[in-house]
This record gives structure tokens, C-alpha cells and sequence, in this order.
């Protein structure tokens, strides 16, 4: 007889609580929380590259609505970002010590689902497909999302279907967004992407914090790996929190930030 559905069996809760297994021996008290703050980072992208996909529809939709209270959405996930990563900063850096080395090279660097967000948002950095080469589904995923249109490529559709100029007279028509009340739909749509593009950054400025209290200036463990695939004129930055300070200033909507400095008094 088929067990009637339960809150475990639909929430696959065996395999989930299953998949926390710390690599210490002896076992080291910050290790569980270090892995499952990770694992439900990478829900939350899970989530947000599914969000994406939905904006995606609805934009093909001409659906504005829904395009925007879907990036709101995501803009919610961020701002819980923003709380999660500092639960690592109730562990000692001498206790994370503890146990970094057993770490080897992995590294938040080798997290295609991030770089698969940024790819798809419109931050297209090929460079980074090198890291996994190792990893061909990842692999695969990353070059499918740089070769699709973005997330701002799709907001540039949905102004040109409006009758706006995506072309020479971009700014203009970005300026006309912020300036004529005929075009709220898309004049809130582009206000919930900076936004969604501000708590991206903010996530970076909180990471960089973090990691700078947890590790100083030591290198990243994802270090050995910048050295080994990104050399010479492709290399990104040094390492570790130099690295993260180069990346701070990384923009989703880089136009949305311009058109302030070009606004008039109305
Ligand atoms: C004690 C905890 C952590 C430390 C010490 C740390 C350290 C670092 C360092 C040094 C880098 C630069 C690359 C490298 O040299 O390895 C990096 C990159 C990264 N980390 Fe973390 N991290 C921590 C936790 C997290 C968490 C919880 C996440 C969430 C998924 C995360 C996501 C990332 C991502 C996505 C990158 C790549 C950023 C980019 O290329 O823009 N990190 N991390």
C-alpha cells in the first residue's frame, strides 16, 4: 500500500538531512554550520535562477507586472543573504582554522550557480567558464546562459516593444522612464532591478566583510585554482579579499546607475 504523502516525503527530507557530511575527524563543532549556511546559499540560487527563468516568460509575455514582482522576489531572497553569511562569523577564525585546510582548493568561486545568476542578469564575464572545465553539466549551463539574452536584454526588448529607442537614443529613453508618468509599468520594472542589481552589491560588500574578519589578508582556497586557470592577461585580481575588493564594484544594470547623473529637474 502507497504511504499517504507526508510533510517528509514531499519535502524529500531524509535525502535533504542526509546531504550535511563533515569531512573533520575528530568532529569539529562549526563545520555542520559552515556547510549547511553553504548548502542553503545554494537553494537560495537554486530559487533565484528558477525566479529568473519566470521573468524571463513573462517578459516574452510583454507581462510587466509579473516580470516585476518576480525581481522582487529575488530582491527579497537577497536581502536574507545579507543576514545569512554573517551566522559564519559566530565561529572563531581559529576554530574555522581548524578545519580550512581540509577545504583544499574548493572555493565560493567554483559556485557556477552564482556565476550563473550574474550571466544571466547581464554580467558576462566568459573568463570565468575556464573554472569548470571540470564540471561539464556546470560547464554546459554557463555557456548556454552567455550565449542567451539577459535579463537586461530582455528589459531592452520590453522598452523597444513600448515604441522606445534602444538604440543611439538609449539614455533618452531611460530618462523618459523616470520622467514621463506614462511609462510607470516599465519605470517600476526598472526600479526593481537596480534594486535587485543594490542587494547583489550589498552582498558582495557583506561577504568581503566576513571573509575579511575570518581569513585576513591570507589567500583564498580558491586561490590555487585562479593561478592555475587564469594566468597572465585573463588573470582576475590577486587573491582572496583583493580578489573580492575587485569585484565590489561588478554591475547587473550599469545603464540604470548612469541615467541618475543625466536626470533634469522636472
Ligand atoms: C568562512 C566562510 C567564507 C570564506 C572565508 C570565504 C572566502 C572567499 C574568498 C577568499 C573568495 C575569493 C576566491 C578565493 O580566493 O577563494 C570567495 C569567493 C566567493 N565566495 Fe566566499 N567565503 C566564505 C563563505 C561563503 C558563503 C557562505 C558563500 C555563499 C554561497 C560564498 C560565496 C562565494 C562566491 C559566490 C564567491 C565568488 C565571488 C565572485 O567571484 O564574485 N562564500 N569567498
Amino acid at each position: 500500500m502507497t504511504q499517504p504523502l507526508s510533510y517528509s516525503s514531499y519535502l524529500k527530507l531524509d535525502e535533504l538531512l542526509a546531504l550535511q557530511q563533515p569531512k573533520a575527524v575528530p568532529a569539529h563543532l562549526d563545520e555542520t554550520q559552515f556547510i549547511i549556511v553553504h548548502q542553503a546559499f545554494e537553494l537560495w540560487f537554486k530559487l533565484v535562477l528558477h525566479e529568473i527563468d519566470e521573468i524571463f516568460l513573462a517578459l516574452g509575455k510583454n507581462d510587466l507586472r509579473s516580470a516585476t514582482r518576480l525581481v522582487r522576489r529575488i530582491t527579497q531572497i537577497e536581502r536574507l543573504w545579507l543576514e545569512q553569511i554573517h551566522i559564519l562569523e559566530t565561529m572563531s577564525p581559529t576554530d574555522f582554522l581548524r578545519f580550512r585546510d581540509l577545504l583544499g582548493p574548493s572555493s565560493g568561486l567554483q559556485s557556477w550557480q552564482f556565476r550563473e545568476i550574474e550571466f544571466a542578469s547581464g554580467l558576462k564575464d566568459p573568463r570565468f567558464l575556464a573554472l569548470h572545465e571540470g564540471n561539464p553539466q556546470a560547464h554546459a549551463r554557463l555557456k548556454a546562459r552567455l550565449a542567451a539574452p539577459s535579463l537586461w536584454d530582455a528589459f531592452l526588448a520590453a522598452l523597444a516593444k513600448a515604441g522606445l529607442d534602444i538604440g543611439a537614443g538609449r539614455m533618452g529613453s531611460l530618462k523618459a522612464l523616470y520622467q514621463d508618468p506614462a511609462q510607470e509599468p516599465l519605470h517600476a520594472l526598472a526600479e526593481a532591478l537596480i534594486e535587485y542589481d543594490e542587494y547583489l552589491a550589498l552582498w558582495r560588500a557583506h561577504h568581503i566583510h566576513m571573509v575579511s574578519r575570518m581569513i585576513g589578508g591570507k589567500p583564498g582556497t580558491g586561490y590555487k585554482i585562479v593561478e592555475k586557470n587564469l594566468k597572465g592577461d585573463q588573470a582576475m585580481g590577486t587573491q582572496g579579499v583583493d580578489y573580492l575588493g575587485s569585484t565590489l564594484s561588478r554591475k547587473c544594470f550599469p545603464e540604470l546607475w548612469e541615467v541618475r547623473t543625466v536626470l533634469e529637474h522636472p
